[in-house]
């Protein structure tokens, strides 16, 4: 007896591989507030990133072109800039998530001067955190044993969700609200305002809120959340900013029973009862 003729097997038909673009073109922002796009061409790489493209323009065209990063790690918040219209970490930012057929166009952030290329002028950014009172200022000396601060008070909850901001400005490069009055305070400001007026062991709570709520404060903002849709960090400056209206208007309510305490008593009604 013969074995059975073993079955003929079509070949089995392979799905084409999309290959990936060999280049990428790219557009980049030279000049100050008056400048130009300048287009490259830059080999197209598994997994690159926008900050790896600026640097390779940088490296192999324009030697002269001025970005910001340090970390390449996303801890830092320097490589912030505008991709394809959208703020972003660049170097957290893959390619080929943003790319529109082969395409990036790279810009500095909106809403701060630009300097040169893709570097903007921060100051103005920074100063609004002096200006919401966002700078802590301890109740205790070094001499005194640290503050028991319970991980589970409703206060400390809410300074906790926002203190993860690390300054990148990418939320204020979102607000279309700083970008037609530049004496709103901003996101970023406020955001961290909120952390330190929910902070027991800060002892200029008060003048934080004050400052916070006062002109160019929270009543400023629309509430549409830009701000919080593009933050890298998962931050909500848009909720932060709610909770600073809450708190200045109870605090308002009960300022004639104890105006140096109202802060920290609004804050708990407030939570009691959260929006
Ligand atoms: S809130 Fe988010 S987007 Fe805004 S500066 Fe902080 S980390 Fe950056
Ligand atoms: S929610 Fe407020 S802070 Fe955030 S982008 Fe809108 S206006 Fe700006
Ligand atoms: S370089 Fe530090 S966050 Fe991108």
């Amino acid at each position: 007896m013969h074995a059975p003729a073993p079955k003929t097997l079509a070949p089995k038909t392979l799905a084409p591989k999309t290959l990936a673009p060999k280049t990428l073109k790219v557009r980049i922002w030279r000049g100050r507030e008056e400048g130009s796009f300048c287009s490259y061409e830059v080999p197209a790489r598994d997994n690159q990133t926008v900050l790896d493209v600026v640097t390779e323009v940088q490296r192999r065209h324009e030697p002269a072109l001025a970005y910001r990063f340090a970390c390449r790690v996303g801890v830092c918040g320097s490589c912030a800039m505008t991709v394809n219209g959208v703020p972003r970490w660049t170097c957290r930012t893959h390619v080929a998530k943003v790319a529109e057929a082969g395409a990036i166009t790279i810009e500095p952030l909106r809403n701060m001067p630009r300097i040169k290329d893709l570097a903007c002028d921060m100051r103005g950014f920074f100063d609004k955190w002096q200006k919401a009172g966002g700078r802590f200022s301890g109740t205790a000396t070094r001499a005194e044993p640290p503050a028991k601060v319970d991980p589970a008070n409703p206060r400390r909850r809410a300074a906790d969700a926002a203190i993860e901001c690390i300054n990148c400005a990418v939320c204020y490069s979102a607000c279309d609200v700083v970008s037609w009055n530049e004496a709103y305070l901003g996101p970023a400001a406020l955001n961290r305002a909120w952390t330190v007026v929910n902070d027991e062991r800060h002892a200029l709570r008060r003048t934080t809120l004050d400052l916070a709520t006062g002109e160019g404060g929270c009543g400023n903002c629309h509430t549409q959340g830009s701000c919080m849709r593009h933050c890298p960090v998962g931050i909500s400056p848009t909720e932060s900013i709610a909770g600073l209206k809450r708190m200045s208007l109870l605090s308002f309510l009960v300022r004639d029973r104890d105006a140096a305490e109202a802060p920290a008593g609004a804050r708990a009604e407030a939570e009691e009862a959260p929006a």
